[in-house]
């Protein structure tokens, strides 16, 4: 950030400058995805019920979920992992269902993978939700062949035996998927691999998934764990970027440690400053990563792609540990909306973003319970947040009062603002002081605003969160605590807040 432009009022109060005429990147809409993996119940269960099911579906896949996930005009949906991508072979889930290998999934609680969810019912998934896929290949378990024919299966118009295989699976048309993944932590559960080794084999992949008919492929590749500056910089001194449009990142919010996270209902003053400080420290990792990136690639041809993040609990008791099952709260909020801010913040780099994840898994923004479903508090920034995509970045210069607690200070608050094609101006503000108001004032300089008004999720308790029996604690609320005085905007930011105002 620059130098902090404020004027002080008569009060003697702080009022920082906001200039709602000077736009810098655009926000790609693409920072507001999801990803959904072969885990737990995110996808069996979440998401596909089969045909058969007496929960209401479309060819098998759940209507409620569909329904629920259109409110947030979902922009991308990543699949079928994970660290389940390096080891699916996508010719397992084609074909009669009946006839497909049903086979273990290692990775994840051990439990049979019917392989009844495939690349037709993802693709249809993505059809009926109106997001566009975005598919990781198979680098650590697979072949170079095996990711081409993935691409020509699906992408290839002509005459070939993937086109032919597709048509007689009784798909037509191709479909048209731009975003692939060349495996996935391939420094991890991808391959165990040296950032040279992984780079050299990106190439090798890279080269040999092709663009048939006008489908133009969008190529990310496996990037590094949280800090992992090496990875960055071997991966971009290696690849030349006319062969990669993306390079993937991966950091989990995790409040205690790896071995004992901390629950995600159960946590003390300790732990939710912690969450917050570490959900903080995705803005040092972005800027250093994309500093790195800058070096090798001043023009930003290759997009920084957060593909796995969010908060990272220990499972809720009595439930499967490979399963990844953790209640959401308002802390949640706070960190979806706190991520949200500093992806936008640095969209001149960051091109896309996928929370971990969907359905019943991680910081899901959805539950589902056999026919019940319910919405998360992340579900309602992702759906207040919406206003920011494909907008226009309105960069803020300000400084937050801070959070103290046992001797540390974070910044209290977060934000970010845009300038939507239709002239609106919209500020999502997140406020993590767990129990202090702030107020903020801003002067409006640039086009004239006569109206405001907004949005806010908070709850009195910061363990607050919807169950199957009480699913509406936590929602989105008209939000009364703006104020407009001539070109001054006033917000007060109640304790543990994500607000939205939008200025008319
Ligand atoms: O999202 C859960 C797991 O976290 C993913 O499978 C893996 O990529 C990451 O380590």
């Amino acid at each position: 950030m620059g130098m902090v432009l404020s004027v002080l009022s008569a009060q003697m109060k702080q009022v920082f400058i906001l200039n709602t005429d000077m736009t810098a990147d655009t926000i790609s809409r693409h920072i507001y995805g999801n990803f959904s993996e072969h885990l737990g119940h995110c996808i069996y269960g979440g998401i596909w019920v089969g045909e058969d099911s007496q929960i209401p579906n479309t060819r098998g896949i759940r209507n409620d979920v569909v329904t629920a996930l259109k409110r947030l005009n979902l922009p991308n949906l990543r699949w079928p992992g994970g660290c389940f991508a390096d080891e699916y072979h996508w010719m397992d889930g084609i074909g009669p269902r009946e006839n497909r290998p049903r086979m273990v999934n290692t990775h994840w609680g051990g439990v049979v993978e019917d392989n009844s969810f495939g690349t037709h019912e993802f693709l249809d998934l993505c059809e009926q939700i109106g997001t566009e896929p975005y598919i990781c290949g198979n680098l650590g378990s697979g072949s170079v062949e095996e990711m081409s024919k993935w691409v020509e299966y699906i992408t290839f118009d002509g005459e070939s035996p993937m086109a032919e295989l597709r048509r007689q699976n009784g798909r037509e048309k191709p479909w048209k998927v731009k975003f692939w993944g060349v495996g996935n932590e391939n420094w991890g559960c991808g391959g165990n691999m040296t950032a040279a080794f992984y780079a050299d084999q990106y190439k090798r992949y890279a080269t040999y998934c092709r663009n048939y008919g006008d489908n133009r492929l969008f190529k990310i590749a496996g990037g590094p764990n949280t800090d992992d500056y090496n990875w960055m910089e071997t991966l971009m001194k290696n690849v030349p970027s006319h062969m990669m449009n993306g390079v993937s990142l991966h950091y989990y919010t995790v409040p205690d440690n790896w071995q004992n996270k901390g629950s995600a209902t159960r946590f003390t003053e300790d732990q939710f400053f912690s969450t917050i400080r570490k959900t903080l420290y995705m803005d040092e990792l972005v800027t250093r990563h994309a500093s790195i990136m800058d070096q090798y690639d001043p023009h930003k041809r290759v997009g920084l792609m957060v593909d796995e993040w969010g908060a990272w609990y220990d499972v809720e008791p009595n439930t499967n540990p490979g399963f990844l099952y953790q209640q959401s709260t308002v802390r949640d909020a706070l960190v979806a909306g706190i991520n949200l801010n500093i992806y936008n913040n640095h969209c001149d780099r960051v091109r896309m973003a996928n929370i971990a994840q969907m359905v019943n898994v991680l910081q899901s923004v959805i539950f589902t319970e056999g026919e019940k479903m319910i919405l998360t508090p992340t579900f309602y920034v992702f759906e207040m947040y919406k206003v920011h995509h494909d907008a226009a970045l309105i960069p803020m210069d300000f400084k937050s009062p801070d959070y103290e607690f046992k001797g540390q200070r974070i910044p209290a608050v977060s934000a970010s603002a845009s300038r939507d094609k239709q002239g609106l101006v919209h500020i999502t503000f997140t406020n993590a002081h767990p129990h202090k108001e702030i107020e903020m004032s801003f002067e409006l300089r640039g086009s004239p605003v006569s109206k405001v008004n907004g949005k806010i999720i908070t709850a009195d308790e910061l363990n607050a969160h919807n169950t199957f029996s009480n699913p509406e604690v936590v929602k989105t609320v008209d939000y009364g605590s703006a104020r407009l005085a001539k070109n001054i905007l006033t917000i007060k930011l109640p304790p543990a807040s994500v607000v939205m105002v939008e200025l008319k």
